[in-house]
């Protein structure tokens, strides 16, 4: 019989999620309280882009093995197993925000009308099962039997979708045999990635590794403010530091710094989970500081080579926080653009995929703000061009063509895209991250 699954809350875990458990062979049902993302799931049009997602949304909606519903009750009274992928944002003091995983379990506890498998799949803190159950157990109108796990997700976005059909582990934290055999039966075809422990120990797995990537790259960042007192290549440095296989080449990309919508939030959260259970983790806060301060140090670099910004005119490439996605949530870019029309510049921006996401948070307002359909739009008559994230095509211009049509043929490299020499005997004046 197969295992019928809901997904309660479709934005990028949950979606891709319901997406890919469907493509599993499973019978999916996603739900969300916003309507229009069911609207357009039932549409088979993705409310966000990830790559490959609309192809098997659509494939798995027309083989009849998934489905969306935008009432929540129904989910949980239809599904055997339920993969919360409920937001968890960060509030201000950093902790996260745990309101709309405390409301999914209130309502599942109203409608528990038979067993229920509940999986923790959003980044959650330690210690969130004990609340799941203590909730259900409050407010729950008959003695059903349930069963809590963990099951935190490693997809990235951009690559969401092969991620979650090609995982390096599955990690299932569980307290009954019952929930092992289902998850391990839900996973079945990654048997030989599967690692099984207690709830609290797949909890931390997910926090303990998001911290520790973002570790490496605010530790990468701060060779990379070395390297550029002194005559090192911080490329090099990676280089030579990633080879050996206990460090591996992973991650150690120096910037402008990390975004997304879970490094920066899970960092802090652990923060703070540290701060309420005792235990000191002031190597994360340092984490988060060197990361803040990639901004400041990019903006003075444009400052120190333009001197006055007042109205330069500077061409902006790329506003999501990474390439393959429109994702803009603690984009580096945001913090870059607000610094620089403080001083006055006239900006020039140019995304691929995120321009509408990044209308709302800066309208377009001439002559200070223009968004560009292309990025040569964006670099024409421009004194400057940054780039902010490294989309492939910003690698693939036409450096001889923009060589001539920018004002002052002057690039400032946040994510070391170009090779320096080559840059420079192409007529560029060229300025990146750790490197001369
Ligand atoms: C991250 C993790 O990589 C996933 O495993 C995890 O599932 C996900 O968070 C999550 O918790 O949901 P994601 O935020 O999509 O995934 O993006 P990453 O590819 O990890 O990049 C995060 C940020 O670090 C980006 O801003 C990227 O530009 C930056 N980065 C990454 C660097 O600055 N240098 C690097 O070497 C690598």
């Amino acid at each position: 019989m197969k295992i019928k699954i809901g997904v309660i809350g479709t934005g990028y875990v949950g979606l891709v999620t319901a997406v890919c458990l469907a493509e599993l062979g499973h019978q999916v049902v996603g739900t969300d309280v916003v309507k229009e993302k069911i609207d357009f799931a039932l549409a088979g049009r993705p409310h966000i882009y990830e790559p490959g997602l609309e192809e098997l949304l659509q494939k798995n909606l027309k083989r009849g093995n998934l489905n969306f519903y935008h009432d929540l009750d129904k989910t949980i009274q239809d599904s055997d197993v339920l993969f919360v992928c409920v937001s968890t944002p960060q509030l201000a003091d950093g902790r996260a925000d745990m309101t709309y995983v405390e409301g999914v379990s209130r309502r599942i506890a109203d409608n528990l009308n038979s067993y229920k498998l509940i999986v923790e799949k959003s980044t959650v803190p330690v210690r969130t099962s004990a609340w799941i159950k203590r909730v259900i157990n409050l407010y729950r109108k008959n003695a059903e039997n349930y069963d809590v796990a963990s099951n935190p997700e490693f997809l990235r976005e951009g690559s969401a979708v092969h991620d979650f059909l090609n995982p390096d582990r599955i990690i299932i934290g569980v307290e009954s045999e019952k929930a092992e055999k289902i998850l391990c039966q839900i996973y079945q075809k990654f048997a030989d990635k599967i690692l099984v422990t207690n709830i609290d120990t797949a909890e931390l797995i997910k926090h303990a590794s998001n911290s520790f990537l973002a570790m490496k790259i605010s530790f990468i960042n701060l060779i990379s403010e070395l390297c550029e007192k002194t005559e090192a290549d911080v490329e090099l440095v990676a280089r030579g530091m990633g080879l050996d296989p206990r460090i591996g080449p992973q991650f150690l990309k120096a910037g402008v710094g990390y975004g997304g919508s879970c490094f920066p939030k899970d960092v802090r959260a652990l923060i703070h989970i540290g701060e309420e259970m005792g235990v000191d983790f002031s190597l994360l806060k340092e984490v988060d500081k060197i990361n803040t301060r990639r901004i400041y140090i990019f903006v003075n670099k444009v400052k120190q080579v333009l001197w006055v910004l007042r109205e330069k005119k500077i061409a902006v490439l790329g506003l999501s926080f990474k390439p393959q996605t429109d994702d803009i949530r603690n984009a580096p870019s945001i913090e870059v653009i607000r610094e620089l029309k403080k001083e006055g510049a006239y900006l020039r921006l140019y995304d691929p995929q995120a321009i509408a996401n990044m209308k709302k948070i800066f309208p377009e307002q001439e002559p200070d703000l223009v968004y560009c359909p292309s990025a040569y739009e964006a670099l024409e008559g421009a004194n400057a061009g940054l780039i902010i994230t490294e989309w492939p095509e910003f690698q693939n211009l036409d450096l001889r063509k923009v060589e001539t049509i920018m004002s002052n043929p002057i690039l400032i490299d946040g994510r070391n895209i170009f090779e320096p020499a080559e840059v420079r005997k192409m007529g560029f004046e060229y300025y990146s991250i750790g490197r001369k």
